[in-house]
């Protein structure tokens, strides 16, 4: 058989260990698969001491000179899970320059200077394969890059963060509030000790800003990713969701426009949205991942399963592993990095969805009317509008009441306008919530 295609491993933690064991037991087939055996040739870690279980490799091949491992000449292929910005990028920019194959999982990285491993990828001729980032097991890289590639992208919603889908999940289920679905999330494993990268929506943004670009063949940043966690949904916002016919997930949505002038921008946000029941990513429930892709001739296409967890992601790593192997046994390297599209990132001012929004009100007469002036005096036109007793008094008695307003599609920037001047009116004591409304009702 072929001479080994050799392998640096930088990382050995939750996904690290799992790569280390699937392509100990998946050996055979691998090399099947690829016509070469694949083979570790060092594994860089921050720990030497560190207990890792019964890997199924030599300790002599563990070191925590990981430059000094990338530049050795017997390495063929860089496969990084260490994650984080720095010393990541400046690794995997030596190897690539070097033309050395590069496998990661670093969402965060690419979503940062993606722009810098792509330049280096191309001066070295190398692969940068990195189907892990987004979505764990779920194959959704490649299809984007390359079996949609003959189509064109409109839209991509997706659920792309664990941690938080599943608290919004036990939320919807049980009525509990974020604090409580926090907690259970914590003990169950679901989120990290410290949950502010998902909860706050910093991951699903670097996630958005990879999705964005493969899509849209246009260089996005998660800098360019407009970003709202889900720490102020409460149980009451989940409660109105529901009498709506609705459910909150936390969305990712890349999307096509058109800026005043006509030319074709692009728009990408992560925030809190309702969604009908009726939506194909509204049954996606607990720590899953979907991603529902609109293609201009494919139309509606639906990418489901787990989204994290050192298995799935370890089989998404070794998938682009094998692509590497093979194109290096070629001699031929995959399509580089496309965005010739270099469409410009709309603000999130013009973005256009519907709103939900609760008040609360004096409960006297002309209440109403004073409150859909505001809306009327900012374009923006209301739905439907529900009205309740906010402190269990009958309707007029002059105690609170709660409005609920339902809007048709506006832009954001009109929306936030109308909330800052419901703040300033004397009827309206607070405004409890403002959340957007995805999909067609
Ligand atoms: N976990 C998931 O479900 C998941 C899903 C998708 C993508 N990812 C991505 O995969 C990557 C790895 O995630 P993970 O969960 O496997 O992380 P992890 O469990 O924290 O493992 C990180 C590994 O990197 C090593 N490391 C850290 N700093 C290092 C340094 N300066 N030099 C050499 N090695 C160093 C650590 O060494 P020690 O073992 O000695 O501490 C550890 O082995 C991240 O980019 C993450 O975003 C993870």
């Amino acid at each position: 058989m072929t001479s080994p295609v050799r392998l640096a491993l930088l990382g050995c933690g939750t996904v690290g260990s799992e790569v280390v064991r699937l392509l100990h037991e998946q050996s055979t087939d691998l090399a099947a698969r690829i016509g070469a055996p694949l083979e570790i040739v060092g594994i860089a870690v921050r720990r030497l001491g560190r207990d890792r279980g019964a890997l199924p490799v030599d300790e002599a091949l563990f070191t925590t000179d990981a430059l000094g491992l990338i530049k050795r000449d017997d390495v063929d292929v860089v496969i990084e899970v260490v994650g984080g910005i720095e010393p990541a990028r400046g690794w995997l920019v030596e190897a690539l320059r070097a033309g050395k194959s590069v496998v990661t999982a670093n969402k965060a990285l690419l979503a940062e200077d993606g722009a810098a491993l792509h330049d280096a990828a191309t001066e070295g001729r190398a692969d940068l394969y990195y189907e892990a980032s987004v979505a764990g097991a779920i194959p959704l890289l490649r299809p984007l890059r390359d079996s949609l590639h003959g189509d064109r992208v409109n839209r991509v919603t997706g659920i792309v963060n664990g941690t938080t889908n599943f608290i919004l999940s036990a939320m919807d289920a049980t009525g509990a509030g974020f604090a409580e679905a926090l907690e259970e999330a914590t003990e169950l494993g679901y989120a990290e000790a410290d949950p502010t990268a998902d909860v706050e929506g910093f991951d699903a943004a670097a996630k958005a800003a990879i999705l964005a670009s493969l899509a849209f063949h246009t260089r996005i940043t998660a800098a360019d990713v407009h970003r709202e966690g889900i720490t102020e949904v409460t149980a009451a916002d989940v409660a109105s969701a529901k009498a709506m016919g609705c459910t909150i997930k936390l969305l990712c949505i890349a999307a096509r426009g058109r800026d005043a002038a006509g030319s074709e921008t692009v728009s990408v946000r992560v925030h809190p949205a309702m969604i009908p029941l009726t939506h194909p990513l509204a049954s996606v429930g607990d720590a899953f991942n979907a991603v529902f892709v609109e293609a201009e001739a494919a139309g509606q296409l639906m990418f489901y399963g787990r989204g994290a967890g050192g298995a799935p992601t370890a089989s998404a790593v070794l998938g682009d592993v094998v692509a590497v192997a093979r194109n290096r046994l070629a001699g031929v390297r995959a399509a580089s990095e496309s965005a010739y599209a270099d469409l410009a990132v709309r603000p999130m001012g013009e973005a256009l969805t519907r709103y939900h929004v609760s008040l609360d009100v004096a409960d006297r007469p002309g209440v109403l009317a004073s409150v859909a002036g505001v809306f009327a005096r900012h374009d923006v036109s209301i739905a439907t509008v529900r009205q309740g007793s906010a402190g269990g008094g009958r309707p007029g008695s002059g105690d609170d009441a709660e409005l609920v307003i339902v809007t048709h599609v506006a832009p954001d920037a009109a929306l936030a306008a109308t909330v800052g001047e419901l703040h300033g009116l004397d009827i309206v004591r607070s405004v409890t919530s403002v959340l957007r409304v995805e999909g067609e009702a």
